[in-house]
This record gives C-alpha cells, sequence and structure tokens, in this order.
C-alpha cells in the first residue's frame, strides 16, 4: 500500500521515478508526486490528486536532478489532496519524504514540533518526519544521523525515502513494517517498495529488514541499524518475469491473471506430488511427521480474498486429514486475546506477503509460542519471514488489486498440504491417489472453463444492471460463493451478498425478486437435491438463477447455466470458482469500471 521509488545516479531521475510509480500504481492510487534534487540545484516539488498520468502531465520538460523520490499514495490521514500527497518538505524546503505506514504518535509529535514553530503544510501524519529530520539538522549534521534520530522518536509503521538538497549525493531510507527494497545498477542505485518497479532496471536488490537504514549513493549503498551498527546484505536475484508486470495484449492485468491460471496451479504443484505414496512432498514445512501427527487443530488466517481461500482450505483439512480446522480474518483474531494452544497449528495466508494485519497475527501467535506456518505468494517478504515454515505459491507476481490466481494457488497449496497431513493420519492410499490425480487434471479443467470466456461475458453483461446479486452455496460451496460475492463487489461496485444456500429460508429470502439474481453453486455432490430444492424455492418467488453447476439444472429452476467439469468433490469448489471469476471481471468491463485499480481499495494493505 502506497508506491516508494527513489534513483541516484548519472542519469535525471525523473522518468524511472514517474515510470516506477505506474507500475507501483497498484499499491495505491489516489495522488502522486515526485522531487528531484542534484548539486546546486535546489528541491523540485510536483505532486498531484490522481493518478500517476495526471502527476506526469504537471511535470515539466525541465524537471532535471539525478537525485530523487516519489510517491503514489493511498490515503490514511487527510483525504486524497494536492496538499496530502507526497513528498513532504521541511519549512525550508530542505528536506523531502516519503513514507508508507502509519506513525501512531503523530498527533503529539505534529503539537511539540508545531509549538517549536514548524508550520505544516498537510494533514498527513508523514509531515511529521520531515520536520522531525529538519530540526536534527543541524548545521553539518549527516542526513543518515538526522534520520537515525528523528525515527528513534517515532512510533508507529514506515518505509521512507528521504532527499536532502544539500547533500544530494545521497538519499536514506528505512524500514519498519512497510517494505523497502534497494536495486544495484551499474555506478545508479534504485529503490522501490516492490520489485515490480525495478526489474526493468536491474534484477540484483536488496530487501531491507525491519529496523534497518541505508544510505544509498550512485557507487553502491550501506546498511546499519537504528542505533547505528553496520549490518552486511548480500544481494538476491529477483527470478520473476519482466512480462509478467505487463499486461501482454490484454485489456487488463486481471483478465490476464485469470488467464495465467493454468500455469501457476502446474507452478504450485511443480515438483510437490509424490505418486509412490500418493501424497504431497513440502519440503519448506520444518516439520517432521512426528510432529505433524501432534497437530489436533488447525486455525488458518488471512484477510480478503486470502481469508475465503483460508475457508477452502479449512474445509480440505478437515475432509482428507480429518483434523478440526477453520479459518478466520487475521484483522479479528489478532485483536482478540486469542488464546494460542501448543497443539494447533496457525496458517497464516498471504499473496503480498505484506498485510500487516496479517503479520501483526503471526507476530501475536509467535509471541504466545505458537507455531505457524506460512502460506505466501511472495518469497521473502514479511510474514514469509516472520513464519516458522510454509509453503510458497510460486504463482507470479499479481498485480491487478482484485485476486484470482493467487487465490487458486492458494486452495492448490492447501490441498497439498490436506493431502501430506491426510496421509500422515488416516487418508488411504487410495484416497491420496484420487486427490492426486485430481490435482494432476486440475490445469487442463481450468482451461476448459475459460474457453466459455466468451458466454460468460454476455451473461455477465445480461446480469450487471441488477440491483444486486445473491450468491448462494452449500457447505463446500459456501466459500465459492463468499468469494464470488467480494470479487463481483470489488471490481463492479454490484452488491453481493453470500448465503450459506440452506440460510437463504431464515431469512433473505424475503429479498428475492427479479431484480435481484441468485448465483447458486450447484455441483453434483451429496448435497444436489437440498439445492435443487432451494433453486425451486428461489424460482417460486420470481428470481433470477445463474447455476454454476456439473449438469445443467431443470431450466424451471436455473434461468441460465454454466458447466464446470468434474474434478473429484474435495477439490471441486476451485473449479466453481472459475467462472465467478470471469463473471466478475466482465460485468466489471460492461459497467465501465477501472477494474485493476478499484475505487477506494489497494492491493496490499500495510496500515492497520
Ligand atoms: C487487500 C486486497 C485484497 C486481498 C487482501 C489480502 O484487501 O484488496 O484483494 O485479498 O488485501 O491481501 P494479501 O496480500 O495478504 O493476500
Amino acid at each position: 500500500m502506497c508506491g516508494i521509488v527513489a534513483y541516484i545516479g548519472p542519469k535525471d531521475a525523473t522518468p524511472f521515478l514517474l515510470e516506477g510509480l505506474q507500475r507501483l500504481e497498484y499499491r495505491g492510487y489516489d495522488s502522486a508526486g515526485v522531487a528531484v534534487t542534484g548539486k546546486g540545484a535546489g528541491l523540485k516539488l510536483r505532486k498531484a490528486k490522481g493518478r500517476v498520468a495526471d502527476l506526469a502531465a504537471t511535470v515539466p520538460a525541465r524537471f532535471k536532478g539525478s537525485t530523487g523520490i516519489g510517491h503514489t499514495r493511498w490515503a490514511t490521514h487527510g483525504e486524497p489532496s494536492d496538499a496530502n500527497a507526497h513528498p513532504h518538505l521541511d519549512n525550508a524546503g530542505r528536506f523531502a519524504v516519503v513514507h508508507n505506514g502509519i506513525i501512531e504518535n503523530a498527533d503529539q509529535l505534529r503539537a511539540r514540533l508545531t509549538a517549536e514553530g514548524a508550520v505544516f503544510a498537510s494533514e498527513t501524519d508523514t509531515e511529521v518526519l520531515v520536520h522531525l529530520i529538519a530540526a536534527h539538522s543541524a548545521e553539518g549534521t549527516d542526513l543518515e544521523e538526522a534520520v537515525r534520530s528523528s525515527l528513534a522518536l517515532v512510533v508507529g509503521t514506515y518505509g521512507i525515502a528521504v532527499l536532502d538538497a544539500e547533500q544530494p549525493d545521497r538519499i536514506v531510507v528505512a524500514r519498519n513494517g512497510s517494505p523497502i527494497v534497494l536495486g544495484i545498477g551499474e555506478k545508479e542505485m534504485f529503490v522501490a517498495s516492490d520489485v515490480a518497479a525495478l526489474v526493468r532496471y536491474t534484477r540484483q536488490v536488496v530487501h531491507l529488514e525491519d529496523g534497518e537504514l541505508a544510505v544509498i549513493r550512485a557507487e553502491g549503498f550501506r546498511t546499519f541499524t537504528e542505533d547505528a551498527r553496520p549490518t552486511t546484505r548480500q544481494p538476491s536475484t529477483v527470478d520473476w518475469e519482466i512480462d509478467s508486470y505487463d499486461t501482454a495484449g490484454h485489456a487488463h492485468f486481471l483478465v490476464k491473471e485469470i488467464h495465467e491460471q493454468p500455469a501457476a496451479v502446474e507452478r504450485t504443484l511443480s515438483g510437490r506430488l509424490d505418486e509412490r505414496f500418493a501424497t504431497a512432498h513440502l519440503g519448506g514445512l520444518n516439520m517432521d511427521a512426528r510432529e505433524l501427527r501432534d497437530i489436533r487443530r488447525v486455525k488458518i488466517i488471512g484477510c480478503g480474498s486470502a481469508y475465503y481461500a483460508g475457508q477452502m482450505g479449512a474445509q480440505l483439512i478437515e475432509e482428507l486429514a480429518r483434523i478440526p480446522a477453520d479459518s478466520e480474518p487475521a484483522s479479528e483474531f489478532r485483536y482478540r486475546n486469542p488464546v494460542i494452544e501448543a497443539d494447533t497449528l496457525y496458517v497464516a495466508v498471504s499473496q503480498s506477503g505484506e498485510t500487516y494485519d496479517t503479520l501483526a497475527a503471526v507476530q501475536e501467535v509467535k509471541r504466545k509460542g505458537g507455531r505457524v506456518l506460512g502460506v505466501v505468494n511472495t518469497v521473502g517478504s514479511a510474514i514469509a519471514r516472520a513464519c516458522d515454515g510454509g509453503i510458497y505459491l510460486h504463482a507470479g507476481p499479481e498485480i491487478s488489486v482484485a485476486s484470482t490466481k493467487a487465490f487458486t494457488s492458494t486452495v492448490v497449496a492447501f490441498a497439498l498440504l490436506a493431502l501430506h497431513f491426510g496421509r500422515i493420519n488416516d487418508l488411504s492410499p487410495a484416497d491420496g491417489r484420487r486427490i492426486v490425480e485430481g490435482l494432476k487434471a486440475l490445469p487442463g479443467q481450468i482451461r476448459e472453463i475459460l474457453e466459455q470466456e466468451k458466454e460468460i461475458a454476455e451473461l455477465a453483461a445480461e446480469y450487471a444492471n441488477c440491483q444486486g446479486m445473491m450468491f448462494i452455496g452449500r457447505v463446500r460451496g459456501y466459500p465459492v460463493a463468499r468469494e464470488g460475492a467480494q470479487k463481483l463487489k470489488e471490481i463492479s461496485y454490484v452488491h453481493a451478498e453470500a448465503y450459506p444456500a440452506s440460510e437463504l429460508k431464515h431469512g433473505p429470502l424475503a429479498l428475492i425478486s427479479p431484480e435481484l439474481p441468485t448465483v447458486a453453486l450447484v455441483p453434483d455432490d451429496e448435497l444436489l437435491d437440498k439445492n435443487l430444492t432451494t433453486l425451486g424455492e428461489i424460482r417460486a418467488r420470481a428470481g433470477r438463477v445463474l447455476a454454476i453447476a456439473h449438469r445443467a439444472p431443470d431450466p424451471k429452476l436455473a434461468n441460465h447455466s454454466v458447466l464446470v467439469p468434474r474434478n473429484e468433490p474435495e477439490l471441486d469448489p476451485l473449479l466453481l470458482n472459475i467462472p465467478l471469476q470471469l463473471l466478475a471481471y466482465h460485468a466489471a468491463v460492461a459497467l465501465e469500471r477501472d477494474v485493476d485499480k478499484p475505487r477506494n481499495l489497494a492491493k496490499s494493505v500495510t496500515v492497520e
């Protein structure tokens, strides 16, 4: 959430800053700004409410400076506006700061700095940082020293980059809870809050640790702790492909990522299926069979789509391993003083590996002595590092705010975990083989569903103008309904509600009318008859039904049907979800929404 970029080297910083910000726009997109400096050049600043393209339009051709920082914002303190956009400057216009995170004691610091004469130009918490740095910069003070002593007074989370017009040969960056990545070039250095902004320029990167700072110069960098002890950081090589960050001919990242799912699932499964013992190999769990046998309960935590993927994961674990499992929003879990049990395995789910609520929940479990595994897409991310072990998704970068391929890969990762667990407990070799074969069939079956895109797009256009939509599913179908409703809400802004099909008659049936169609998950399983009865109840009240099914229900029970191939009953939810992604996407397109950057949202929410 919020994107940060910085450049120092022989070239003009602005082109990299603007391009980098565009690549990070998915992290926040309500306002943006850049500041550059150079030898004897003073500080130049441009900020604008709106998208990075709006900012770029205001930057003059002669906006020269070989040292620069930039930011794209997702508002927390103060509305999106030119004044609240970053970078923020001190009153003398010497320092500029960009910040990602939240300064919790901003009010106290603001009062103190105001009393000392600082004049604030914005409502942001960030602005206290720049006034603090100015206040700590007596004659001749190194920028790193001023930043370090300022941060010592700050409570909260931050990734920051700081520019000083009087020391234009350096940029100081710091990380505490919000990612900062250094990119190493040839006699030039880059900084970003995410490698997405860097891969076009360098593959050599250093991820700062929490509590670490760095001084960046064109020739290199130096890292150190908050109390000035030097640290040694070896660069690593980014292996994600550059074209992952382009729409590659697709109209949006979202539809590109939907179509990448067969390949993403193949990568999640790659090297992890053990046909001989009909189980899964999961080298990163850091737990042997004996330790896993002692687990009596599994608690899954995550936010948004990660939480819903966790619900599907909990069902897989209960069904295949017969271990009680449930999923809870990490944002709730962390605040309810959870009881942490020694024989419970905690599993944190996160595409980005940055979501602050999920990270805080992991820290809470660990503080109380619990064991946490991560199901994470981003290698080396904060959540991955905070966990005791885990499963990387290898789904590739996900750019669109709404999660699709990471969601699917997460459920596949849970199927692997459930299979592994199950085969250590009581799952028979025959059932293990059944699941191994089912998993192998998934990529091809997802491709089959994606071939129906045209028909689903037509249905989406027909249903998009409704008042709202009801999504229903029973048992395995219920988390699918929840994720389907979430996807539609996020990107099309059509109100959608998910309900267990069994609960419809206990309240929401009152809402059913021709204006509120129902999307019903109707797999051909042991609950089929119950689901068909529910469809009859909806049709009897003039409700319209779109069924996602293995076999088309009688036309009296469903106005339309989308058919998906049959896998194993435990894995069917994964496939039932795919048409719902296409439905949400094409509804959003029909309504001319900004599909990849839905209003008010951001991809990774690194604040509370
Ligand atoms: C945000 C995004 C959601 C996402 C959630 C969790 O709210 O808008 O799409 O599901 O964060 O993200 P994570 O990176 O932890 O999976």
